[in-house]
C-alpha cells in the first residue's frame, strides 16, 4: 500500500484515478480547492473515510508542502488546473495555477523524495495539426494560454524535475469526457450544452457545419493511464497521448446523444471561429506498446453513461 496525493482529485479526471487507487488499496490524498472540481465525485469516499481531502489551493507554497509534510506521499498524480475557457478569461490566475502551482508539486515532490510524478499535459500543446494522426513528436504548434501554461509546464518537468532525478511521466490528454466533469473543458463542454437543451427543448448552435472532429476518450480510461504509469518503474521521463485514435465529427455525436436521449435537436448554424482546432486525432501507439494502454469504452456507451446520468435526476445538478 502506498500513500498517493492526486491534485484535483475532485475533478473529471481525477475522481476517477481516486476511484481506482482506493480500489487498488492505496492510502489517497485528495488535494483541490473545488474550484471546477465536485464534492459529490468524491462524496461516497469521504463518507466511507476511504481518502484523506486538503482543500488547498496549489499557487501557495506553504500549503503545498504542509500536506506533503503531514501525509509523507511516495507518489504524486498532478491532474489540477486551470482549463480553457478560465484560463482565457482569468490569464494571470491560469499562470499561478498551471505554472506556479505546478512548480510547488515539483518542490515538494523534491524536497519529500517522491518516486515518481504522473502529470496532465494536453493535446493543446499541439495546437492545430499538421498531419494526422498527431504523434507525441508533433510540433507545437499552440496558439492559446491554456497551451503555452501546458508547454511551460512539461519545461519545468524536463529541466527543474529531470535536473534533481524526480522521474515523471506526461499525459497529452486529447477529448477527456465524463458525466463527472464541470464546465470548462471548451471542446468537451458540447456533452453538458447539448445534453441540457436538447433536453429541454432549446436550440443548440454548431459552429462551422459540424464536420470538426473530437478524438473522445472516456476519463474512466484516461485515469487507467495514470495509473499504468505510476506503478511502472520502468517508464519515466516519457510523454504519452491519452486519446482514442478515433475522429468523432461533432454532427455524430450530435445524432448518439440525440438516440439517447430520444429527442431531435434544434439547430442554429454559426460561422465558426477560425482560432478553433478543427480535427483531433490522436497516434496512441506509444502508449500502448510502452504502457499497455487500451482505451475500453467508445464513444457510444460513453455518451450513454452520460445521458442515463442526467437523466436519473442529475439533468440540473451540472
Ligand atoms: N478534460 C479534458 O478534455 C482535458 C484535455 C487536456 C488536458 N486536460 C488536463 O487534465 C487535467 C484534469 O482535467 P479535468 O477534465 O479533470 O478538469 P477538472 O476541471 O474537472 O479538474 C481539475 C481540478 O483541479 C482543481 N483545481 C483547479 N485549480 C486548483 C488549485 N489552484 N488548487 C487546487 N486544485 C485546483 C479543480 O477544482 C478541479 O477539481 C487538467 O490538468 C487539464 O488541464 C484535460
Amino acid at each position: 500500500m502506498k500513500t498517493i496525493i492526486v491534485t484535483g482529485g475532485a475533478g473529471n479526471i481525477g475522481s476517477f484515478i481516486v476511484d481506482q487507487l482506493v480500489e487498488l488499496g492505496h492510502k489517497v490524498v485528495v488535494i483541490d480547492n473545488f474550484y471546477n472540481g465536485k464534492y459529490k465525485n468524491i462524496a461516497n469516499h469521504l463518507k466511507n473515510k476511504t481518502i484523506e481531502l486538503e482543500p488547498i489551493d496549489i499557487v501557495s507554497e506553504e500549503m503545498v508542502s504542509y500536506v506533503f509534510e503531514k501525509h509523507k506521499p511516495e507518489l504524486v498524480c498532478h491532474q489540477a488546473s486551470l482549463m480553457i475557457m478560465d484560463s482565457n478569461k482569468f490569464p494571470q490566475r491560469a499562470i499561478d495555477t498551471n505554472i506556479r502551482g505546478t512548480f510547488n508539486i515539483i518542490q515538494a515532490s523534491i524536497k519529500y523524495n517522491i518516486k515518481k510524478i504522473v502529470f496532465a499535459s494536453s493535446a493543446s500543446v499541439y495546437g492545430e495539426p499538421m498531419y494526422l494522426p498527431v504523434d507525441e513528436n508533433h510540433p507545437f504548434n499552440n496558439r492559446t494560454l491554456y497551451g503555452a501554461t501546458k508547454i511551460a509546464k512539461e519545461s519545468l518537468m524536463n529541466a527543474w524535475a529531470y535536473s534533481h532525478n524526480l522521474p515523471f511521466v506526461g499525459f497529452r490528454y486529447f477529448n477527456i469526457y465524463s458525466e463527472r466533469q464541470g464546465l470548462g473543458a471548451f471542446y468537451t463542454q458540447v456533452f453538458q450544452k447539448w445534453i441540457h437543451a436538447i433536453y429541454e427543448d432549446k436550440e443548440i448552435t454548431i459552429y462551422g457545419d459540424g464536420s470538426q472532429t473530437l478524438d473522445l476518450v472516456h476519463s474512466y480510461d484516461a485515469a487507467k493511464a495514470n495509473i499504468l504509469a505510476l506503478f511502472n518503474d520502468d517508464i519515466k521521463y516519457e510523454y504519452f497521448n491519452i486519446g482514442s485514435g478515433v475522429e468523432t465529427k461533432l454532427i455524430e455525436l450530435l445524432s448518439i446523444i440525440e438516440k439517447y436521449l430520444g429527442k431531435k435537436a434544434k439547430i442554429r448554424f454559426e460561422t465558426s471561429d477560425p482560432h478553433l482546432v478543427k480535427r483531433r486525432c490522436s497516434s496512441i501507439k506509444k502508449a500502448e506498446t510502452l504502457l499497455g494502454f487500451k482505451p475500453s469504452i467508445d464513444v457510444e456507451e460513453g455518451t450513454k453513461r452520460y445521458v442515463i446520468h442526467l437523466l436519473e435526476g442529475n439533468i440540473n445538478a451540472l
